[in-house]
C-alpha cells in the first residue's frame, strides 16, 4: 500500500470533511500516513491526529518560518514530545529563505537545535529547504547529518545537490512538483537518485500534482506521482509504491 511519507491533515483547510477523508484512505489505497508538526500547535495536533487513527505516524518539529514562537520553555515540549512511541522523526524543520523574515541567523540557530535534538533522541529528521541549498548542506554536514539520517522533503535542488544527502545516506521526499512540464531539473535529479532513496509525499494540503494542479492536495493524488515516477524510471506502477513502502518503514523504523 501506499506510504504517505509527508502530509499536515492538522491544517484548518480539513476541518469540514478531516474524518471522512481520512476514514476513506484504506479502501484507495494508502496504507500509512506521517503527518508533519511545523509549528507547536501542528506538533500538538499531530500528536492527537496519532492518538486517534492507528495509521498515522508523526513528527515533530517548527518550520523555518514559524521559529519565531520558539523559546527555551516551549523548546521543552518537542523533546516530551519525541519521546512518544508514534513520533517517528524531528522535523520539518530546516532553512526557507523565499521570506525576508525570520532573518537567516535565527532560522540557523534553530534549525542547529533540533538537529541537536534530533541526535540526541536518535530520530531521523524531515528538511524543509528553500532557496538555501548551499547554508542548508553545511549545518546539516557540520551536525552529524550522516549518523542521524532523514530525508530531504519536496527534494527541488539539482542532483549535485543529490549526490551530497546520498553521500549521507539521506532519502528524498518526491511529490506533486515531479507532474509539472516545467520540473526538468527534479526529472533529471530523480532519474539519478536510485529508487532505494525516494520517498512519496504530498506535503497536503500544498502542491497537488497535475491534472488537480492548484487545488486542495490529499494523499488520495499520491498514484499520479508514483505514475510520474514509474515512467521516468522505466518500472512498474506496483514497484514504485512497494519499493517506496519499504524505504519509508527502513526511514522511520516501522
Ligand atoms: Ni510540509
Amino acid at each position: 500500500m501506499i506510504f504517505e511519507s509527508h502530509a499536515h491533515y492538522d491544517d484548518e483547510v480539513f476541518d469540514e470533511d478531516r474524518e471522512e477523508l481520512l476514514g476513506s484512505f484504506h479502501g484507495q489505497g494508502i496504507g500509512t500516513v506521517i503527518n508533519i508538526g511545523a509549528s507547536l500547535a501542528g506538533c500538538k495536533a499531530t500528536v492527537a491526529l496519532t492518538q486517534k487513527y492507528p495509521f498515522i505516524y508523526g513528527a515533530v518539529g517548527v518550520h523555518p518560518s514559524e521559529v519565531g514562537e520558539l523559546n527555551e520553555e516551549n523548546f521543552a515540549l518537542l523533546r516530551k514530545w519525541c519521546a512518544l512511541d508514534k513520533i517517528v522523526a524531528v522535523g520539518e524543520t530546516g532553512l526557507d529563505y523565499h521570506w525576508p523574515e525570520p532573518g537567516p541567523a535565527l532560522q540557523k540557530d534553530w534549525f542547529e537545535r533540533q538537529l541537536v535534538l534530533a541526535r540526541q533522541v536518535k530520530l531521523p529528521v524531515i528538511i524543509h529547504s528553500r532557496e538555501a541549498a548551499k547554508d542548508t548542506l553545511e549545518i546539516i554536514q557540520a551536525h552529524h547529518g550522516g549518523e542521524i539520517g532523514g530525508v530531504v522533503h519536496c527534494f527541488s535542488y539539482a542532483k549535485e545537490m543529490a549526490r551530497e544527502y546520498l553521500n549521507m545516506d539521506f532519502y528524498f521526499g518526491i511529490g506533486g512538483v515531479i507532474t509539472f512540464n516545467n520540473a526538468k531539473k527534479l526529472k533529471e535529479a530523480v532519474a539519478y537518485i536510485p529508487m532505494e532513496k525516494i520517498l512519496l509525499e504530498t506535503d497536503s494540503p500544498y502542491l497537488a500534482p497535475e491534472p488537480n494542479r492548484g487545488k486542495r492536495n490529499t494523499s488520495l493524488n499520491l498514484p499520479c506521482v508514483a505514475q510520474a515516477i514509474a515512467q521516468l524510471k522505466g518500472i512498474s506502477y506496483e514497484e514504485v509504491v512497494e519499493m517506496t513502502e519499504a524505504n519509508a518503514r527502513r526511514l522511520f523504523g516501522l
